[in-house]
Parts: C-alpha cells; structure tokens; sequence
C-alpha cells in the first residue's frame, strides 16, 4: 500500500497544498518514499509514530516550527562547485568582460544569487572574480546570495565544507589558493571570499524585500520544483529585478524561458543565460 493510499488522499492533498503554499514546492503522490525517507527521521525525533502521523498533525494545526523543520527536510539542497561548468566559463569568457566594459564608469556592480544553498555557487563565481577580475575587487562591488533554508544559510556563511564536497568540482589548485584546511576532513573558504558575499533568508515565492536592480542573477535548479503560475510570478519580478541595460539572467541546465516573451536566449546554443528584451 503507498503512503498516500495510508494517509488518505485527502491528508496527502492538504499537506501538498500547505508546502506548495509556503515553499512552492510541488510534490507528487508516487514520490511517497521521498515524505517517508525525509519526514520519518524528524517525526520520531518529535514523538510521533511515524511520518504519517506527523503529516496529519501537520494539517492540522497552523503553521510553526515544526511546520518550518519538516518544509527544510523536503528541500533539496543538491550542489556543487562550477556545477554543469559550461556557464561558469562562459561567465568568464564572456559575461564578465561585458559587464566590466559596460559598467567600467560606475565601477559598480550588483550580483545576486536566488537559491544559492550551501554556497557553492556564488563561491564559484566569487573565486572566478578574484582569479580573473581582481581589478572588480575595487570596484563597488555588492554580491548577495539568499536561499528559504536556514541551515544552508548558516552552512553557507561559515563556508566549512568536507572533502568530498571540495573535490566535488574544485581543483587542487582552487583548494589551495582558495580554502582553508581546517582539520583531516574538512576546509574553509578563505575569510577573504566569503567577506565578498552576503548570505541572507529569503523566499522566492513571498514578497521580496526592497533590492537593487542587479547586473547578474543566478536562479539555478530550483524553479523546477515550482508550478508554472509561480515560475511565471518569479520570471516577471525577475525582470524587475535585472538591470535593464547590463542584466544578465542565468538559469540551470534543465531550465528554460524560451517562450517567454520577456526575456531573450544571448546564445543559439542555449547557455541559459538571458537578457531583458
Ligand atoms: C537544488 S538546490 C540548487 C542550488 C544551486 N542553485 C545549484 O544550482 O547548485 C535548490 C535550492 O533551492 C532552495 N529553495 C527551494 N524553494 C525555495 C524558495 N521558495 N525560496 C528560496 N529558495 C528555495 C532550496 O533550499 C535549495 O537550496
């Protein structure tokens, strides 16, 4: 028998409609064994039976902490440094450069990354400035990295990480110019890196707080998980949100916003990177 046959659909659909509602995450009936693996744990941490017990009181009871516990369980924090790599070389080669070309009067430049995790992005794309671009390291340079969970947050601003999520993407010589061993399993960003960037709370499907209009946004593999009415509510605060001049948008390698008629692809070849048209 499936989760959902055990629960009832009903507590299924109520609870689906509380997490989409607070997260926008979408989830699907015959992933049960994703609410079992990930809710199991903390329901017998917090005294219930089992996840399914936990998810009926979850529905019934208006959202708290424990609603917020049992949410972060549910997201998927899965990444890594220079992930699919293609976009970061193309940030170097050719995304950069032209943001520096076009913002060499202002010497200023706005950079945020929605979604950011544990920090592997926006490190990648800190350590690709000072290896490439030192000269930004003047400049008036503002990089905000937000993400709705709060222990990567907290993990992203200590910048800690164990050998294999280093090895996962950086090379000998990133480590080493970059990060800090700290003990037999695990190393630091450099203090110097992670002063660059800004960790911050914030929920892409909620109100945004007041923010600049940036030069580049990152917004990686996470609208996957969101319905196409909150993609569609995210992409037009994007636009808001982008330099009409200089922004640059970069999405994952399984997203596109092809037909969107917003915004446009600045390569035949599909980078996922967009501009406002
Ligand atoms: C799969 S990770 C992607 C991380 C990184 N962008 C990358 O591509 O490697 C998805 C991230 O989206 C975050 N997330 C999910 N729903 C969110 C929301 N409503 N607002 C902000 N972040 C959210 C998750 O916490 C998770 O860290």
């Amino acid at each position: 028998m499936s989760a959902v046959e055990k629960m009832s659909a009903a507590v299924f659909e109520q609870f689906a409609k509380v997490l989409e509602s607070n997260v926008g995450l979408l989830i699907d009936p015959s992933k049960d064994y994703l609410l079992d693996s990930r809710l199991s744990p903390l329901a017998i941490r917090h005294g219930y039976s089992g996840y399914i017990d936990f998810i009926k009181y979850l529905v019934n009871n208006p959202v708290g902490n424990l609603h917020w516990e049992a949410f972060e369980a549910l997201l998927t924090n899965e990444t890594m440094f220079f992930r699919d790599r293609h976009p970061f070389t193309t940030l170097q080669e050719v995304i950069l450069p032209n943001l520096i070309e076009k913002k060499k009067v202002s010497r200023e430049l706005k950079i945020w990354c929605a979604a950011s995790s544990t920090g592997q992005e926006p490190y990648s794309v800190a350590m690709i400035i000072r290896d490439y671009f030192p000269e930004l390291l003047g400049w008036k340079l503002s990089f905000l990295a937000t993400d709705i969970c709060h222990h990567a947050i907290a993990k992203a601003k200590d910048g800690i990480y164990n050998n294999i999520e280093v090895m996962r993407g950086l090379s000998q010589e990133q480590i080493t110019k970059h990060l800090t061993k700290l003990d037999n399993n695990s190393y630091q960003m450099k203090q110097e890196i992670r002063d660059m960037i800004k960790f911050e709370l914030l929920n892409l499907i909620k109100d945004w707080p007041s923010m600049p209009k940036f030069d580049l946004i990152l917004i990686r593999n996470v609208l996957i998980y969101f319905s196409g009415e909150n993609k569609a509510s995210i992409f037009k605060r994007i636009k808001n949100q982008l330099d009409p001049q200089s922004g640059y948008l970069l999405l994952g390698a399984s997203e596109s916003i092809l037909y969107n008629p917003d915004f446009q692809s600045i390569d035949s070849r599909n980078l996922h990177f967009y501009k406002i048209k």
